[in-house]
């Protein structure tokens, strides 16, 4: 299959930074649309070979235009909460989006595209919006009749420097005094590294065998939560005793956190983590890619972080701040 440019929606996010970058050394031309150029610019605008474009993707007729002169479609965008409560906010972003895509593909006349989706997602049987919403979308491209050939990619969490699980937690446990009440304690995940994702990602781009595949993404070992929080506070060498909410807590946590402005945990996360995040199949082994351990990564961005975290504390030592 011969590629002049790829078009990637959610590419300014955490994985599209790690994608565009693998796919602009692979020598792709790529066009990452964008709500806010100026805001997403640091990074990506000095590869090669990509083009920021600010338009709004939820337009049928912009989305049509700027997909006009690509051949591939990428699409990354994804929420993990909504302004409400109701479920609509993720219709529109993973649903209503994914029917705007798969009508503009039809109309440029557009054959590939790789839909970044997640592990459990089910259109019927998820168990939050997030989750049916996720399945919803993989159900409409992968039976489209257009001869547009899907690739959905089901990842557990996915951790890198830039990510929002471990840096999150590292966060939290900075600020709280010495004791962390956790909800979801004892939900499994598989955390898979973020280059990891980009490898089968750029691998499937071209090759038919994962047309209409749908891949589950995990790393090598499985953790509950409670392991990955105290990893991160050992990490951090932050001494932090966690205490694990009970079922009716985490309920409780995640409804309050409702509340709070940006939604560090909200009721739609507590229903996500009811399913554990660990694979079936392990298709990245099946792909000949051998997965990282998060112990040869994470330390290498949070302990770099908390180094950086003292700069604040030597500036205020020194009367600049
Ligand atoms: N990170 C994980 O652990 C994980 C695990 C499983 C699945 N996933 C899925 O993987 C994908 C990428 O994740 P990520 O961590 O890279 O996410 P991210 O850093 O939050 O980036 C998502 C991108 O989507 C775009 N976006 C967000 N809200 C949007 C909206 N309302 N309308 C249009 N565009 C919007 C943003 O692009 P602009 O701001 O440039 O418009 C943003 O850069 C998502 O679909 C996510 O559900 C992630």
């Amino acid at each position: 299959m011969l590629i002049n440019r790829i078009a990637i929606l959610g590419g300014t996010g955490f994985v599209g930074h790690s994608l565009c970058n693998r796919l602009a050394r692979e020598g792709y031309k790529l066009k990452v649309l964008t709500r806010n150029r100026e805001y997403n610019r640091d990074n990506l605008i000095l590869l090669p070979e990509l083009d920021l474009v600010e338009t709004n993707i939820h337009d049928p007729n912009q989305l049509e235009q700027q997909t006009s002169d690509c051949d591939v479609v990428i699409n990354l965008v994804g929420i993990l909460n909504e302004k409400g409560n109701n479920g609509s906010g993720f219709e529109h972003v993973h649903v209503s989006l994914v029917e705007k895509l798969l009508h503009a593909c039809e109309k440029n006349g557009i054959k590939r595209l790789l839909q970044m989706s997640a592990l459990n997602a089910d259109a019927e049987n998820g168990k939050s919006h997030y989750l049916r919403t996720k399945g919803k979308a993989e159900n409409i491209l992968h039976s489209n009749t257009s001869g547009l050939n899907v690739t959905s990619f089901r990842p557990s969490v996915i951790f890198g420097r830039d990510d929002s699980f471990f840096n999150r937690f590292a966060n939290l446990l900075k600020i709280s005094p010495l004791f962390f009440p956790l909800a979801c304690h004892d939900t499994k995940f598989a955390p898979i590294y973020v280059l990891d994702v980009v490898e089968i990602m750029v691998r499937s781009l071209t090759d038919p065998e994962s047309y209409d595949k749908k891949y589950q993404l995990c790393g090598p070992k499985v953790y509950s939560l409670k392991e990955l929080v105290e990893y991160t506070a050992n990490v951090m060498d932050l001494n932090r005793t966690i205490i694990p909410l009970n079922d009716i807590l985490s309920r409780i946590q995640a409804t309050i956190f409702d509340f709070v402005p940006g939604k560090p945990f909200s009721t739609d996360n507590y229903l996500s983590a009811k399913t554990d995040s660990i694979c079936e199949s392990h298709d990245l082994a099946r792909s000949g890619i051998e997965t990282m351990p998060i112990e040869s990564i994470v330390p290498r961005y949070l302990k770099r972080k908390d180094f950086r975290s003292n700069y604040s504390i030597f500036r205020s030592a020194s009367r600049r701040q």
